[in-house]
């Protein structure tokens, strides 16, 4: 009887171990068979764009978009040898925003087994629905969830963006112009970067007329991505400040932080970021105690990442530097932090170098750094709103 029990235990086994091979074996076959139209790679790197075989469907839902990007990519072909981008979707999995500066999050997977590059953005969102639109690298989701709220600035109810390490790749903001990116530039996310999710922010402007027709939005951003390295790395190197501006009062949040590597950056755009009490926002490389401007912004217009159309660089020796002016006229003592009650003052300056990425990051100054204790020759207009082109 014994016997007899453990014969077919082991029969049961294998046939569940059988169905077990063949399913996974039919999974791959079939995520073949769907990125083969997708992605030109060799045969053994498909696995390690399964997790992109979930967007499929909204790329495949949305044949016009896949229409204006095929005229696109046949002239990147042409000029790129050998390089081939595929484009991935990453939209909201039609979310339901109920109240207005409602922020949802949404996450998609980047493959772990080696890297690729995004190499073009290209943003969707609706007019009127959609009031900016943030692209983050995590390392970590901030949600398991199909979609998630979060916002930036925190309500009780928020999760985060990021669980860990949130690095902003692209931003997009209404009436703002979509960013290109220079010939030859490339993201370079998944494999070992750190980037293991890119996240999806989109902050819902008014939305009172739409909920009337019980509308669900599917805002979110076509990414061109090739797993062919590029000549140009791209990266976002951020500036900030944190502290306090006591009622009352104008305070220039500062930061600054040389540079030491050997790569030689070149910046071509920037964002500019703090909540209600920012008026100007300025980045400068000071080079021999000369201060040359990267980019100056009114944080109240929309932010996104502006080009820098000048042609300038960063190099080992150069000094990276930021300032926010923010004007308090209440009463009570606003701090750096993640509310809309909050203050932040940031500058991102996005840039690109040739072959890897220098290891930096962030330079961040608590309050009581200014620039006035280690720097001459600070520009006059640095706190100066710049005429809007
Ligand atoms: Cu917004
Ligand atoms: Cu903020």
């Amino acid at each position: 009887m014994a016997k007899a029990s453990f014969f077919l235990f082991l029969i049961v086994s294998i046939i569940g171990l059988q169905q077990v091979i063949s399913l996974t074996q039919s999974q791959v076959n079939y995520l073949k068979q769907r990125l083969n139209d997708r992605f030109n790679l060799p045969v053994s790197d498909y696995s390690q764009f399964s997790e992109f075989s979930e967007t499929k469907n909204e790329i495949d839902s949305g044949a016009s978009i896949q229409n204006e990007y095929d005229e696109e990519r046949t002239i990147n072909e042409k000029s790129e040898e050998h390089s081939h981008t595929i484009d991935v979707d990453i939209r909201m999995p039609d979310v339901k925003p109920t109240y207005e500066n409602e922020y949802f999050c949404h996450a998609i997977e980047m493959p772990m087994e080696r890297s690729v590059f995004i190499v073009g953005y290209k943003p969707h969102a609706e007019m009127g629905t959609a009031h900016h639109m943030l692209l983050y690298g995590c390392s970590e989701p901030g949600s398991q969830n199909k979609s998630w709220n979060c916002g930036e600035m925190a309500t009780t109810n928020d999760e985060s963006v990021c669980g860990d390490g949130p690095r902003i790749l692209y931003a997009w903001a209404m009436d703002a112009p979509s960013l290109e990116l220079p010939k030859d530039v490339g993201f370079e996310v998944g494999g070992d970067t750190g980037i293991n999710y890119l996240v999806l922010q989109v902050h819902y402007g008014d939305i009172s007329e739409k909920i009337k027709e019980h509308f669900t939005d599917d805002s979110g951003i076509t990414l061109q991505i090739t797993d062919q390295p590029r000549k140009l790395s791209a990266a976002v190197y951020l500036l900030g400040s944190g502290g306090y501006i006591p009622g009352h009062s104008e305070v220039y949040m500062e930061s600054a932080c040389s540079y030491d590597h050997s790569q030689v950056l070149h910046p071509f755009a920037y964002r500019v970021h703090t909540h209600k009490l920012g008026r100007v926002v300025s980045g400068y490389r000071i080079r021999n105690q000369q201060w040359e401007e990267i980019g100056r912004r009114d944080p109240q217009k929309p932010e996104m990442f502006y080009p820098i159309t000048k042609n300038m660089t960063v190099e080992r020796g150069d000094i990276l530097a930021a300032r926010c002016t923010m004007v308090n006229d209440m009463d009570k003592t606003v701090y750096t932090g993640a509310t809309s009650d909050d203050e932040m003052c940031n500058f991102y300056m996005m840039y690109y170098t040739e072959g890897t990425l220098p290891n930096i990051d962030t330079c961040f100054r608590a309050n009581q750094f200014k620039w006035r204790h280690y720097f001459d020759n600070i520009p006059a207009d640095a706190s100066v709103v710049p005429d809007e082109k």
